[in-house]
């Protein structure tokens, strides 16, 4: 079979990794793809917005599925405008990735299904979400309605810091029409980790957890960022734990979507908190995560092309989704200045060096220039390595990431710490 990959990060070069690895995939394309995915796939100068073209390429080559990576265009609605023309697709439509694109549909959402989540209230007038916030005190959460690249979520320590959250995202505009409305929800308290799951409508095949790792400091100092890091799967996480995060999240969100008449297709992330209450959900992505995928895929037995079509076809509940023993841990290598302006163009060297066997570097923002690699985003790389135990990844992971190099690379050297003392 021929497959597309949509979209350019780390998330997109590990899901061509993987499918290579597949006996039943034939050619792979990427669009647009980055200087990773370049060695496994052919790169397609299409752009994701373009619904048009992309519908056109998969016609003009013979490709059996579209794989998407990103949100933006699953929000713009490809899904729909590939299944309009009877072209297979793996991703939900847009109504159903409103579960990202906007905070207050999914909040209530899972108020009317009693699906564990913070308190919340949300405003389209200042003045009230104000007297709200001055009612409720520190600290609280305030975060922008629509997409806002991670970056429009404020958990405010003090009423000064919440109040001028507010202002910013209501009076000031900072994140345009995605501001148009705010959230304010209830601060919780708690580790927090990544379950994704493979969900077909009512069938949801539950992958291992992660942690992702946002700010762009060792300590969880500094701004949030996509994300700098991850691993795989959480040691302290039990079977029992992820069960009732099965039972009481996952599910019902997937029933709930089925009632409304938005059945979800696809990759559901669910960002959870573990409160003293039990698991809460922090918020609901319709997508693989970047870089949670880059530690999850490398630990999937299970023919990935074989659980894409069951969940298109509808036919999850046939498959038996099976997972390598073993972690994964993988460290992000990002430009000088990310995640604020940073220069692009840096030769990345060290790239042969990686020990194979153990690691493998998946490309995010980079490009092939001449014969090199250059750097081409914030996040410029991931390396990920795999042990037989969790210390054994976090090592092979760090000994690889020292084997790379770019003008002003920086990362972080706590990824997993967090779990040692569990393992
Ligand atoms: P979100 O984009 O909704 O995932 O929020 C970004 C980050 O803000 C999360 O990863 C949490 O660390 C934090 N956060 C979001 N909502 C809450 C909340 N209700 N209580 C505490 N922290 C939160
Ligand atoms: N790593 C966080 C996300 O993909 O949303």
């Amino acid at each position: 079979m021929n497959v597309l990959v949509i979209g350019n990060g780390g998330r997109e070069h590990t899901i061509v990794w993987k499918l290579a690895q597949s006996s039943k995939v034939e050619k792979i394309y990427c669009a647009p793809g980055n200087g990773g995915t370049a060695g496994l796939a052919t790169n397609v100068e299409i752009p994701v917005s373009d619904f048009a073209a992309l519908a056109q390429f998969v016609k003009e080559e013979g490709i059996d599925v579209t794989i998407v990576g990103p949100e933006d265009p699953l929000l713009a609605g490809i899904v729909d405008f590939f299944e309009a023309r009877n072209l297979p697709i793996f991703g939900p439509s847009s109504q159903a990735a409103k579960i990202e694109g906007s905070k207050s549909f999914a909040k209530s959402l899972m108020k009317h299904y009693n699906i564990p989540t913070a308190a919340y209230e949300s405003f389209m007038d200042y003045p009230s979400a104000l007297a709200y916030v001055r009612e409720q005190g520190a600290p609280i959460v305030i975060k922008a309605d629509g997409l806002a690249a991670g970056k429009g979520v404020v958990v405010a320590q003090t009423l000064e810091e919440a109040e001028q959250a507010l202002h910013q995202i209501m009076e000031e505009n900072a994140f345009g029409q995605a501001g148009s409305r705010v959230v304010v929800e209830e601060c919780m308290f708690g580790e927090e980790l990544t379950l994704l799951a493979f969900v077909d409508g009512e069938t949801v095949k539950p992958m291992i957890t992660s942690q992702d790792h946002k700010a762009v400091f060792d300590g969880d100092k500094g701004p949030n960022t996509g994300g700098m890091g991850t691993y795989a799967p959480v040691p302290h996480m039990s079977a029992e734990l992820v069960d009732q995060v099965v039972k009481t999240i996952v599910e019902p969100m997937a029933k709930a979507m089925v009632q409304e008449g938005i059945p979800f297709k696809g990759i559901l992330y669910t960002g959870l908190m573990i409160t003293s209450e039990g698991p809460k959900v922090v918020e609901f992505n319709a997508r693989f995560g970047d870089p949670e995928t880059q530690v999850v895929l490398p630990l999937l037995e299970t023919d990935l092309l074989d659980i894409v079509l069951a969940t298109i076809n509808g036919e999850l509940d046939s498959i038996d989704v099976q997972w390598k023993q073993g972690s994964a841990v993988c460290v992000i290598m990002a430009a000088p200045g990310y995640p604020g302006d940073y220069p692009k163009g840096a030769e990345i060297l060290g790239l042969g060096k990686v020990d194979e066997m153990n690691a493998v570097v998946f490309h995010a923002g980079t490009k092939q220039k001449d014969n090199a690699i250059v750097t081409n985003g914030g996040r410029v790389l991931g390396v990920t390595a795999i042990g037989t135990t969790f210390v054994e990844a976090q090592k092979k992971a760090y000994e690889n990431v020292e084997k790379v190099s770019f003008e002003g690379a920086h990362y972080r050297k706590d990824i997993g710490d967090k779990a040692l003392k569990h393992v």
